[in-house]
């Protein structure tokens, strides 16, 4: 039996720090994970010249009153996908905006058309050339955008504009994940005027100025879920606190239907995994369907289920690239256009294997906990991009688990 808490959100923090550009008094970010991405995100608005005080583990001021900066290079969004909210953040503040276009995981081809059709409707210039995104606008004007699919990184970004436009925005499609309404709060506490978050209509009536505020971002919701699936794959008691479990509903409905035992109370689940795990159908869809980002986990997972189980991903068509690796350590598995099959089988083992993306290597972590013998997970920089002390976790519960220095 063991307990372990969640950190701050990743895809939380990774928007509300952008968003603290958008005032010129300091703003107090508290429970952010300490990952690279903030990380890099703090060398970000170094840059741009907002004074930033970073106590990791603990929180972060920003005070962005003497940022004059609006163009961030290559050398610097390809540390995190997430880069590209710095388009929206000083595109409200200042009305002008030159970002390189983002690195991060790359699992897929990750289009940005959206947010800059966006930014159009709002006003902006958009030039696309060179590998940089520039835009600019004499005047930020509020309006209607309609996203021609749900998109999380463009619902957020025309968020982070319009909060300084003039006039109202009205975002139709919206995404509705947890960290949308998050970034919302966080926009709400400095003064903004957003309404409907969590919907698929939000509004945001722009204003001239935000001022400074102390905000709480909410628990990792992707966090809880690998921390859920690795409990059920090690067949352990694992109680993880400080989460929300109205989030993690689509995962909890899986798991129960596996057989397992999932027990949610205020601010935290307990997991009591059963000795015969069956196999399950799950196809990812936006909150509150199947979480993408629990996709690789969960397929890990699965592989030693009793059955066979199918896996559909609908949101990224290539997510699929630590298929090969669970193959080296024994799984049988097979892709069908956008469906993985998988025939669970009774034992898997370690073998070394390589991480290509932020949750194919929670997948990998997942898969060594259930082989037999030892896994050597290489390319370990992708996990610290969202998990916070990841090996050091799942030692506390009593894992296995140790990180070589290479
Ligand atoms: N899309 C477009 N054009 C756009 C934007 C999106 O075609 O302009 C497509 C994408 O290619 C994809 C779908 O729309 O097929 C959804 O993409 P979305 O914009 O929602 O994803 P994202 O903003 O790039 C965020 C998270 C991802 C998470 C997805 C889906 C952040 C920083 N990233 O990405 O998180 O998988 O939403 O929930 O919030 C992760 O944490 O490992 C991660 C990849």
């Amino acid at each position: 039996m063991g307990e372990i808490t969640v950190s701050g959100g990743k895809n939380t923090a990774v928007a509300v720090i952008p968003a603290a550009l958008l005032c010129n008094e300091p703003c107090t970010i508290e429970n952010l994970p300490d990952i690279a991405d903030v990380h890099a995100l703090v060398d970000i608005l170094r840059l741009l010249g907002a004074k930033v005080d970073y106590v990791a583990g603990s929180h972060m001021t920003i005070d962005a009153s003497g940022s004059t900066g609006y163009q961030v290079d290559y050398s610097q969004t390809r540390r995190l996908r997430a880069s590209y909210y710095l388009l929206g953040a000083l595109l409200g503040r200042c009305g002008k905006a030159e970002v390189a276009y983002p690195g991060g995981c790359d699992f897929a081809s990750r289009p940005i058309d959206q947010h800059l059709k966006g930014f159009q409707a709002l006003g902006c210039q958009i030039d696309d050339r060179g590998g940089v995104v520039y835009a600019k606008t004499e005047r930020l004007t509020g309006n209607d955008v309609f996203f021609d699919m749900v998109t999380v990184g463009g619902t957020i970004n025309v968020m982070l504009a319009a909060a300084r436009a003039e006039g109202t925005t009205v975002i139709y499609n919206a995404a509705k994940e947890p960290h949308i309404v998050d970034l919302a709060n966080f926009l709400n506490s400095m003064g903004a005027k957003v309404k409907g978050a969590g919907t698929d209509v939000i509004r945001v009536r722009g204003v001239k100025e935000l001022h400074g505020c102390t905000y709480t971002v909410i628990p990792d919701q992707i966090e809880t879920g690998t921390l859920m699936i690795a409990a059920a794959a090690t067949r352990g008691d694992v109680t993880i606190r400080g989460c929300i479990p109205t989030h993690m509903e689509a995962l909890t409905a899986k798991l129960l239907e596996m057989g397992i035992k999932v027990t949610e109370n205020d601010d935290s689940i307990r997991i009591q995994p059963q000795t015969v795990q069956r196999a399950v159908n799950v196809k990812t869809q936006v909150y509150p369907g199947f979480p993408t980002d629990l996709q690789q986990p969960m397929t890990a997972l699965l592989c030693m289920a009793n059955g066979t189980s199918t896996v559909s991903e609908t949101i990224f068509e290539q997510r699929f690239k630590h298929l090969d690796e669970l193959r080296r350590m024994g799984a049988k598995i097979k892709l069908m256009d956008r469906t993985v099959l998988i025939e669970g089988v009774e034992e898997m083992y370690g073998a070394p294997v390589t991480v290509t993306d932020l949750r194919a290597g929670a997948a990998l972590v997942v898969a060594g906990l259930m082989a037999k013998g030892v896994t050597e997970i290489y390319e370990t920089s992708f996990i610290d991009r969202g998990y916070e002390r990841i090996e050091e976790k799942l030692r506390s519960l009593g894992a296995d688990i140790r990180r070589e220095k290479l």
